[in-house]
């Protein structure tokens, strides 16, 4: 989603613009730009496409100037072309902008009508044209920007320059999140704490609604009814960490193999080694007096509650209702009393999942969340907190993000399961003894399996479309399979419980549609070979993933078969996840594709 930055200092900006944009990449963008104010005068530099282009423009036509935005676009309204590119101008202002202005036609309209004329596609030039209409009216920037504000409705986090004002940048917030970075003689604007890590870690977040005027020593920040108020500053964690690839191709192959020392440390977060039990504080979450949970999220994040669902319905007996957070939002679902919610999310600003969040707080539910990005919007909306401690994730595709959000779920599950009795203290042992052995096995598997994982992953490339199965939490990983494969690779590729196999798409199989299947030796392990066998009769050809009791009870020929430790079923959708990840990203690799910042997809997706 779109990036946005802001500085107002003492030094030449463009470069720094360009340098906390960089930062910014991981979470999709087609199209960036900067613009400045010197010498009284706005200008501005946009490319088509990475970086890189506004780079080399950069080089070719610089920009001086001590005050500047800066913008990553993820193109919404409009081809993601250098003319729709962020800075717009219009009288002298200029607005980068994240998020939607959903009135943004009846405003142009109104504009036209006025004698305005546009010149791109974007929801987001109405910003600049009516900042410009407001000023021509005799407003001064404030109150102009205040009054702009109040027209709008959508979601937007906005930087706005004004030429008069060469000291002077307005952020606002209603949304996707926006924080304010104090330097010593200058004042910074981004997107995340990550972006401006470079320059401070002491940062104010805005609270929605917030707006906020910044001078190179000076912050003010205001309500929505024009009030100014106070925002407490913090140290943010986005400055100790260092967001390169160390030795690794991409950010998603460095975050694959992270993935046994953060859901260690995830893991350990919860779980009280010494006593071979779950330590985890559920707050105002009342699991024993609970009739349902709710539970909701986004792409990967939803995977790892449906995997959760299972947990929480089989080790707890506590009925979960879960749905992809822009169906829940409108399902109008009945919420009765003894219901809480729970919301899974990576960024902790996902607008669809923050959305749903807010429909059950309306209806005085508990809110609990899994997240990733402790200063998000989400986590500070929540009653309670279960942090899932990944690290920064910068490819898209999430990876490491999940198989914590599985670590987080499987350790509430067991909180869950024992607070209604329905988990009894050997089970909790012996699963808490197997998820404290999960990274060790990671590290393994991570090891054994790739020269395998790489062959297969040649020939995959040449397919076209790819089908995953599973049974029970495996079905879930199956839909995840997929969705990584095709959001990476670009092959299209489809997810189904092994059970529905019969029921549609075994209408496709041929000797041109591999078929995934995730299946260890647990209680569905015979069912799963029956459909297997279904697919082998039709010439399809199988790929097995299992483990070495599969292995031996299965006779079928396949593609490849890839064989992994035997672990309890609690810890199995962890481990099956590694090669499901290294399947699309090796596969992604051979396709040449852009890894990390795939095609038309972002990271923190703060629209509906
Ligand atoms: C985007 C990302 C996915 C992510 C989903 C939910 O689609 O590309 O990787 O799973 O958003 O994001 P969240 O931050 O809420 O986990």
């Amino acid at each position: 989603m779109c990036g946005i930055v802001g500085i107002v200092g003492k030094r030449e900006v463009a470069p720094l613009l360009v340098d906390a944009l960089k930062r910014l990449e991981y979470r999709g963008y087609d199209s960036a730009g900067v613009a400045t104010i010197h010498e009284g005068h706005l200008d501005r530099r946009r490319a088509e496409g990475k970086l890189v282009n506004l780079d080399q423009k950069l080089g070719q036509y610089p920009l001086a100037g001590r005050i500047g935005i800066g913008h990553t676009r993820w193109a919404t309204h409009g081809a993601p072309t250098e003319n729709n590119a962020h800075p717009h101008f219009c009288s002298g202002i200029a607005v980068v902008h994240n998020g939607i202005i959903e009135n943004f036609a009846p405003l142009r309209a109104e504009l036209i009508a006025d004698g305005a004329e546009f010149h791109s596609q974007t929801d987001t030039e109405v910003v600049a044209q009516l900042l410009a209409a407001y000023r021509k009216q005799g407003l001064a920037p404030r109150d102009a920007m205040q009054k702009a504000l109040s027209r709008l409705e959508g979601a937007y986090a906005l930087a706005v320059l004004f030429e008069d004002q060469p000291d002077m940048i307005i952020g606002a917030r209603s949304g996707p999140p926006l924080a304010v970075g104090h330097g010593s003689g200058e004042m910074f604007l981004g997107s995340d704490a990550i972006a401006l890590a470079p320059f401070t870690d002491e940062i104010t977040y805005l609270n929605d609604g917030d707006w906020v005027v910044i001078t190179c020593d000076r912050l003010e920040i205001y309500d929505q009814a024009g009030q100014p108020v106070e925002r407490p500053s913090q140290i943010s964690r986005g400055a100790a960490y260092v967001v390169d690839k160390g030795n690794h191709r991409h950010f998603m192959e460095k975050e694959i193999y992270e993935q046994p020392e953060v859901v260690a440390h995830t893991l350990s977060h919860y779980i009280d080694f010494a006593e071979g039990r779950v330590r985890l504080d559920t707050g105002r979450i009342d699991f024993a007096n609970l009739d349902r949970l709710a539970m909701s999220a986004c792409g990967t994040a939803y995977y790892a509650g449906l995997i959760g669902k299972y947990w929480f319905e089989r080790f707890a007996r506590l009925p979960v209702e879960i749905d992809v957070a822009s169906e829940f939002r409108y399902r109008e679902m009945p919420l009765p009393g003894k219901m809480a919610a729970l919301f899974i999310s990576q960024s902790g600003e996902t607008a669809d999942t923050l959305a749903s969040l807010r429909y059950c707080k309306d209806n005085a539910l508990t809110i609990g969340a899994v997240v990733n990005v402790q200063e998000s919007t989400i986590a500070r909306e929540s009653d309670v907190v279960f942090p899932t401690l990944a690290g920064p994730e910068i490819g898209v595709a999430s990876t490491k993000a999940f198989t914590c959000q599985l670590s987080v779920l499987a350790a509430l599950a067991m909180i869950a399961g024992r607070a209604r009795g329905t988990l009894s203290i050997e089970d909790e042992t012996r699963m808490v003894q197997a998820l404290v052995e999960a990274p060790r096995l990671f590290n393994e598997v991570l090891n054994a399996i790739q020269p395998q994982v790489e062959t297969l992953s040649r020939e995959l490339s040449r397919f076209k479309d790819v089908l995953y199965l599973g049974r029970g939490t495996s079905f879930p990983l199956a839909l995840e399979g997929a969705l990584k494969l095709k959001e990476i690779s670009y092959i299209h590729a489809e997810g189904y419980a092994a059970g529905e196999l019969k029921h549609g798409p075994i209408a496709l199989i041929d000797e041109n549609m591999p078929v995934i299947v995730i299946a260890p030796h647990d209680r569905h392990f015979e069912k799963t070979v029956s459909n297997m066998q279904e697919v082998a009769a039709r010439g399809g050809q199988i790929i097995l993933i299992t483990d070495e009791k599969g292995a031996a009870a299965t006779t079928l020929e396949t593609m490849a078969t890839i064989v992994l430790p035997q672990v309890d079923d609690i810890v199995a959708p962890i481990l099956y996840a590694l090669p499901v990840q290294l399947i699309a990203y090796h596969t992604a690799v051979f396709m040449g594709t852009d890894v990390d910042q795939p095609r038309n997809l972002a990271k923190s997706v703060t629209v509906e």
